[in-house]
């Protein structure tokens, strides 16, 4: 009898010793599959509210914050859409392709790239092709946002997309007057 008694301790005992080394071995294989995505925050911003929307994206994802940056940058009167500016110019020349001061490092090593900008002229400023003209973007995420006096982001998909060659692309939204729990519920949704 009190063996049996025993027996069965010593059973229960090598029960609980191996669920205890099973079930976190478990869940380390569960956190090895679902690998945490690698997030770029790419944005283009002539006067700043833009930027202030891809920081809210930043910290929502984690992701590394790149501002694109023009090598000539954008004076106030290159912005002056009521005149013949050099921004109103650039969005009529279908061939532009304003040039970039600095490139992102090692831009392989991620999975999304989140890509913000304003919207000129019901699309998206030319300098936005010559980023994603510039890399390899095979087989990457690009969710795209903007900010703009109300035009939203659909006009600015097609060129988007056709310069962001194997990628897949993902229309977002315009983040204008966003709040940051908005902003992150979206991004976090996307990623
Ligand atoms: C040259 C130019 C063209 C613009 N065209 C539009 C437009 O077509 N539709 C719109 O809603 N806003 C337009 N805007 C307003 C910007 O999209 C808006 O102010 C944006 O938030 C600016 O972002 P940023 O501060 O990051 O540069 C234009 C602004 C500029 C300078």
């Amino acid at each position: 009898m009190r063996k049996n008694v025993l027996r069965s301790l010593s059973l229960l005992l090598m029960l609980a010793f191996v669920l205890g080394l099973a079930l976190p071995s478990a869940n380390v294989m569960a956190a090895g599959k679902s690998k945490k995505k690698k997030v770029l925050v790419a944005y283009f911003s002539a006067t700043g509210t833009t930027k202030a929307a891809a920081k809210k994206v930043k910290k929502a994802t984690g992701g590394t914050l790149y501002q694109i940056k023009a090598a000539d940058p954008y004076t106030a009167a290159d912005l002056d859409y009521d005149k013949n500016c050099r921004a109103n110019r650039e969005q009529n020349d279908k061939n532009a392709r304003p040039k970039i001061k600095g490139k992102v490092k090692k831009i392989r090593k991620y999975d999304v790239i989140f890509l913000g900008y304003p919207i000129w002229w019901g699309k998206e400023p030319k300098i936005i092709r010559t980023f994603l003209e510039s890399y390899n973007l095979k087989g990457k995420k690009i969710v795209t946002f903007c900010t703009s006096g109300g035009s939203g982001i659909s006009g600015s998909m097609k060129e988007v997309k056709q310069s962001a060659k194997g990628a897949k692309v993902i229309k977002g939204k315009d983040l204008t007057d966003w709040s940051y729990n908005q902003v992150a519920k979206w991004a976090r949704s996307k990623m």
